[in-house]
């Protein structure tokens, strides 16, 4: 059965999917084993960000933007994200609620990645 609506305990599975692949992926599972040490609390991290982002509030107080610089995060990365987020959540989401959650993460994604490429500046992405 597809959940169809967006609450903190379908976000949690759905954090817990999304990075049960991430940290398979042979392009994203280094760069997450490299910054994360103790898994439960990024996992709980992320929970809060994205209910923050779904579902309001003053969940998650960190600096989303700041945490990905000096990761190694190279532009190619991001599609692949996209990639496991959009097959995480259609494990679990029916359309309409899937459909904004995929929605959020691009934009999201989006504007992280145009952050980092102006954070590094203009020899982004070959040095
Ligand atoms: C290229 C794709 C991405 C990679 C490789 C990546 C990698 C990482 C890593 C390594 C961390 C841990 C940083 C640390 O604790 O020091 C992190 C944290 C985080 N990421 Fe990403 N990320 C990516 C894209 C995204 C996207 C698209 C989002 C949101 C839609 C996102 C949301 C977050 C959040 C909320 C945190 C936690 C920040 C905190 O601890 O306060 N990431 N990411």
């Amino acid at each position: 059965m597809l959940i169809e609506t967006i609450d903190e305990a379908a976000l949690s599975d759905l954090v817990q999917r999304f990075y049960a692949r991430a940290r398979q992926d042979a392009l994203l599972g280094p760069v997450f084993e490299r910054a994360i040490q103790d898994w439960p609390p990024h996992i709980a991290t992320i929970t809060s960000f994205w209910a923050q982002a779904m579902l309001g509030g003053d969940r998650y107080r960190g600096n989303a933007f700041a945490k990905h610089m000096g990761k190694g995060i190279e532009p190619q990365m991001f599609e692949r994200w996209l990639t496991l987020w959009r097959q995480s959540v259609h494990e679990i989401f029916a359309e309409a609620a899937a459909t904004r959650l995929i929605d959020r993460a691009e934009l999201i994604g989006r504007s992280l990645h145009s952050g980092l490429l102006f954070a590094r500046g203009p020899t982004w992405p070959d040095n």
